[in-house]
């Protein structure tokens, strides 16, 4: 049997019966929903016997020390904000207030808002398009190191990996040019949670990795990691995750963490193996993107279409619901949790759907003026207005279609008549939130 510390502990506690005066207010009897009874009974507050996680140490902090061993990474925060809480803090961690930030141009939407938090000046990443898949392509260490030459301030990397399509990027290189500067890497891997239980050295390279563990394993909404190298201490990874993160971290979600990891050793990981290979033949005999396009997670399927909205619509009448559509694209999340008999279903499901070539998408345009810093952008009073109206006018929000998924405007920067041009093109007409301040 695999350690459960946290588990273990709770359950352990509860045999005790303690009488519960204090939070949650459930006291641990079962919350008014069939579905939702089991919840409560290991959800406790922080006592002596549960630890606490922004302290350290106990059974917490054994579970997060079996995690971050896990990723052969030396420490590791448990989050219950998901990766979102994860980007926020790791880029607290990375970048002091005011600092420049080589930023991968299609980060989420958590890195934004760091920038805006922490006043960053964000020196945006360019990735390559590939123009066959139709999707943004690996960080090049080649560009990296180009716009370290040009920005020699900066001391800090970030960078998705794998993206929402499934593109890795090489990150012992990235982090060794990072490194030869003084600087560091910090990955958010959301979507990638589950590589090592397929044998991927997935984030040993990096300074700071941020994983969701909700998104491709078996665990609750929310539940997410952040793990670090010898470059930060465990002290100062909790400092960082409790300002964005609740002071009543959910116990349930913890103990799910912990659960999740000996599960995964136990049994799912050789799930995962049969997954990617269950993916790996429908890459085969469906139009996909496959590894000759981009080094690519073993599990995400990305699904080619000349019309990625109707073939996500034809799926959803079958019953089978996708994690994303575009124009050119649907994206399944497989994970270890799919039975043979889903990918039988799934299977016959792709048949009825028109998939092939996926069009041309023309690459976006240089990257607009930047007005405003993402700070001032972000907490400027804003207001909606239809794209086509907002030439001239500074967005407060990232303007990003999918594909690439890469902003055409980032916050700050103006929108132009040649962006608002792009954005038609490519059937881009929604309405974006501009910044009233600097017009
Ligand atoms: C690349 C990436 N990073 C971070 C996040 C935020 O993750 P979470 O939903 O766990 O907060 C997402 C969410 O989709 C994401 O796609």
């Amino acid at each position: 049997m695999e350690k459960t510390p946290l588990y273990t502990a709770l359950r352990e506690f509860t045999a005790q019966n303690p009488l519960r005066m204090h939070m949650p207010g459930h006291k641990g009897r079962p919350l008014p929903a069939p579905e939702l009874a089991g919840l409560s009974a290991i959800d406790f507050t922080e006592l002596p016997p549960t630890g606490n996680l922004f302290d350290g140490g106990g059974a917490i902090g054994a579970a997060e020390a079996l995690w971050a061993e896990v990723f052969r990474l030396k420490s590791c925060l448990f989050l219950t904000g998901g990766s979102t809480q994860g980007v926020l803090a790791a880029l607290t961690l990375a970048c002091p207030p005011g600092s420049q930030v080589l930023l991968d141009r299609s980060c989420h939407l958590s890195a934004f808002h760091a920038m805006a938090l922490l006043d960053l000046r964000p020196v945006y990443l360019p990735r390559p398009w590939l123009a066959e898949g139709g999707v943004a392509g690996p960080v090049s260490t080649e560009t990296v190191e180009a716009l370290l030459e040009t920005h020699p301030n900066v001391k800090a990397l970030c960078i998705t990996s794998p993206t929402y399509y499934g593109v890795l990027s090489d990150l012992p290189a990235l982090a060794a040019v990072m490194h030869r500067r003084g600087g560091v890497l910090v990955v958010d891997g959301a979507h990638g949670a589950h590589l090592p239980f397929l044998g991927m050295d997935a984030y040993s390279a990096a300074d700071l990795a941020v994983v969701s563990a909700h998104k491709t394993l078996p665990a609750p909404g929310q539940s997410a990691l952040l793990l670090a190298g010898a470059g930060f201490s465990h002290g100062a990874l909790r400092r960082a995750g409790r300002i964005y993160g609740s002071s009543s971290p959910s116990y349930a979600m913890m103990a799910a963490l912990d659960v999740c990891r000996a599960h995964m050793l136990e049994e799912g990981a050789a799930a995962y193996r049969r997954t990617a290979e269950a993916v790996a033949a429908l890459r085969r005999d469906f139009p996909a993107l496959t590894d000759g396009d981009a080094p690519l997670d073993p599990t995400r399927l990305t699904l080619l279409s000349p019309d990625g909205f109707g073939a996500q619509a034809a799926l959803e009448r079958l019953g089978v619901w996708p994690e994303l559509a575009d124009r050119g694209h649907v994206v399944l999340i497989p994970t270890c949790a799919d039975t043979p008999a889903d990918f039988a279903r799934l299977r016959r499901a792709l048949a009825a759907a028109e998939l092939g070539p996926c069009p041309a998408f023309p690459p976006p345009p240089e990257p607009p003026e930047q007005a405003l810093t993402p700070r001032q952008a972000l907490f400027a009073p804003a207001e909606e207005r239809p794209l086509r109206g907002a030439e001239g006018e500074i967005a407060a929000d990232p303007i990003a279609p999918y594909p690439p998924g890469v902003p055409v405007v980032a916050p700050g920067e103006r929108i132009e008549k040649k962006t608002i041009a792009y954005l038609e093109e490519i059937g881009y007409n929604r309405v974006c939130r501009i910044s009233s301040r600097g017009n």
